[in-house]
């Protein structure tokens, strides 16, 4: 089966075409982090206008890159949520339109189950349940992926997510939007002020939960009273990151240490950081945990991760029952089932 996939739910047009015998086929990306950079964050009603005018010229490429036609299409997978509302309609208006005129069968997919299962597309072999790290710029969750379409919720951010935080603490230290890559980039530099460690948020407290808006105030309050200089910088840059992976890894081993499942899936933008991938690796051996990560290209936002995801719900069966187009700002991973 060749499944078409379209998101669209924040600032990147991802297409792409997974075959279920011949895995991926083909995919193309357009990121809108240029037009959105000069306002310091993403302007929802522009990143739709730029959907509209991406879709149709990245499937054009994307067929011509698989060397195959429409016609070979057989289902279309999009993402329905969660997202900005306006982003997500653009990908389902033109999911549904296409399948409509091919009829071929279409299906909704939770962008978050997809991030999930990216670690997948490289290594199908990797089976459920497994104990799942989900760390983006929106969200920062601690789960438990029974089967595909069922995910408990073991943990979450009270408030900022972690690419949130590593974003607003990045755009403290004058560092271009999206700001994550550009401080952990930051942090790798030798030179730099030292900095009294910066607070591990939370693990003074039972559970998984997530706070890092105490940290993102700290290291603007280190910054403020700083040189202001490039080694004050660096220097915050290096005890902010060692403090949010230091923070993610003892709840991932909590997490580990309180159930039977062994294996550590780590998903979302945020688990491009070097140091963290370096550190959980360290962290799963000690435990006999065995650990997962997308390629570094399907950690952010890609059209791989919802052509994949739809096609292993589409060969469960599952497709949409109308025409009528529903997205959904909001989502909860928890409440999903594919049934
Ligand atoms: O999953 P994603 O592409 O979009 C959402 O669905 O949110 O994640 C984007 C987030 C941004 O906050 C970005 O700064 C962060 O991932 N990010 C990183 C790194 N690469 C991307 N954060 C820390 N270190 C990185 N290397
Ligand atoms: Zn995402």
């Amino acid at each position: 089966m060749r499944v078409l996939g379209i998101e669209s739910s924040c600032d990147e047009t991802g297409i792409a075409l997974y075959c279920s015998e011949q895995g991926l086929l083909a995919h193309a990306l357009f990121s809108q982090i240029t037009m959105h950079r000069p306002f310091g964050g993403v302007v929802p009603e522009l990143a739709s206008r730029d959907h509209i005018k991406r879709l149709i010229p990245l499937v054009d490429t994307v067929l011509e890159e698989a060397k195959l036609g429409k016609q070979d299409i057989d289902a279309i997978a999009y993402t329905a949520g969660p997202g900005l509302v306006g982003a997500l309609l653009t990908g389902a208006c033109f999911a549904k339109a296409f399948a409509l005129a091919f009829n071929i069968p279409c299906l909704a997919v939770h962008h978050l189950e997809a991030h999930l299962l990216a670690a997948k597309l490289a290594m199908p072999e990797l089976e459920f349940p497994f104990i799942a790290l989900l760390v983006s710029g929106g969200h920062t969750q601690l789960l438990e992926a029974r089967a595909l379409g069922q995910y408990e919720l073991l943990g979450d951010t009270l408030d900022d997510a972690v690419g949130e935080a590593f974003d607003k603490t990045a755009k403290t230290l004058g560092l271009p939007y999206p700001g994550g890559a550009y401080l952990a980039k930051l942090a790798t530099e030798s030179e730099g002020t030292v900095f009294p460690s910066f607070p591990r948020p939370m693990l003074d407290r039972p559970g998984l939960d997530f706070s890092f808006s105490g940290l993102k105030t700290h290291a603007l309050q280190a910054w403020l009273k700083s040189k202001q200089d490039h080694a004050a910088k660096v220097g915050i840059a290096k005890a902010f990151q060692a403090a949010v992976v230091d923070t993610l890894v003892q709840k991932c081993q909590r997490a580990l240490q309180a159930s039977a499942i062994k294996k550590l899936v780590v998903a979302g933008g945020v688990s491009a950081n070097q140091m963290l991938r370096t550190q959980l690796q360290a962290m799963v051996i000690q435990h006999g945990a065995e650990i997962y990560f997308p390629a570094i290209e399907y950690c952010t936002d890609n059209g791989a991760m919802i052509a994949y995801a739809g096609c292993l719900h589409l060969l469960q069966g599952e497709q949409d029952t109308d025409w009528s187009i529903n997205v959904h700002a909001r989502w909860p991973l928890s409440s999903y089932h594919s049934d």
